[in-house]
């Protein structure tokens, strides 16, 4: 079987593992963040959630990276992007662009307005924030000491234009 160079599609039961283990080896989360980002990623792959999906991309049958993205509750075609996260050995080459297109171009399909992005200001989030800016993300607000004292909110958005 000829496996695809590069494919991204809808993440299943079956990845959850490999997923934990993408975002711990990152090495960027506290065990109280993965947590967190758990708790989502079994929403959206365990629990049948419609708030929450997400989106794996895989090279040559393995699993590198992915996307966790949702609807915006309360708002009108606005959506989240709550984590992206790629395999600690590949960064740097290209795959968070692409999942971050794709999950782009999957909302526009459906007719989302805007795609926001919360992260921190911690100095350890520059190279993040640089990968956003990148893509074409504004900040767009900040809240100071949110997360704690000198760990700013910052939030980044990006208009989807059909
Ligand atoms: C942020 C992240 C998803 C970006 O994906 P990526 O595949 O490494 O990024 P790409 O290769 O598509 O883009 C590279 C650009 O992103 C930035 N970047 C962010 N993190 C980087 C890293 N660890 N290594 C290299 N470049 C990184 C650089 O500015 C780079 O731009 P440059 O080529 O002009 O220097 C990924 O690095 C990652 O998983 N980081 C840890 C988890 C995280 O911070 N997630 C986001 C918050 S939930």
């Amino acid at each position: 079987m000829i496996l695809p160079a590069m494919a991204i599609r809808p993440g299943t039961a079956a990845d959850r593992d490999r997923l934990s283990e993408i975002l711990s080896g990152t090495g960027r989360f506290t065990e109280r963040e993965l947590g967190w980002a758990m708790e989502l990623v079994d929403a959206a792959l365990l629990g049948g959630s419609e708030e929450y999906e997400v989106c794996v991309l895989e090279e040559e049958g393995a699993t590198l990276g992915f996307a966790l993205f949702g609807r915006t509750p309360r708002t009108d075609d606005v959506y989240d992007l709550y984590w992206l996260a790629v395999d600690q050995a590949r960064q740097g080459t290209g795959l968070g662009q692409s999942l971050l297109q794709f999950v782009e171009s999957e909302l526009r399909a459906r007719g989302a307005r805007m795609l926001l992005i919360e992260t921190s200001s911690k100095a350890t989030y520059a190279p993040t924030v640089r990968f956003y800016e990148a893509a074409g993300y504004r900040q767009i607000s900040k809240i100071k000491d949110f997360y704690r004292i000198e760990d700013d909110k910052l939030v980044f958005s990006k208009t989807l234009k059909p």
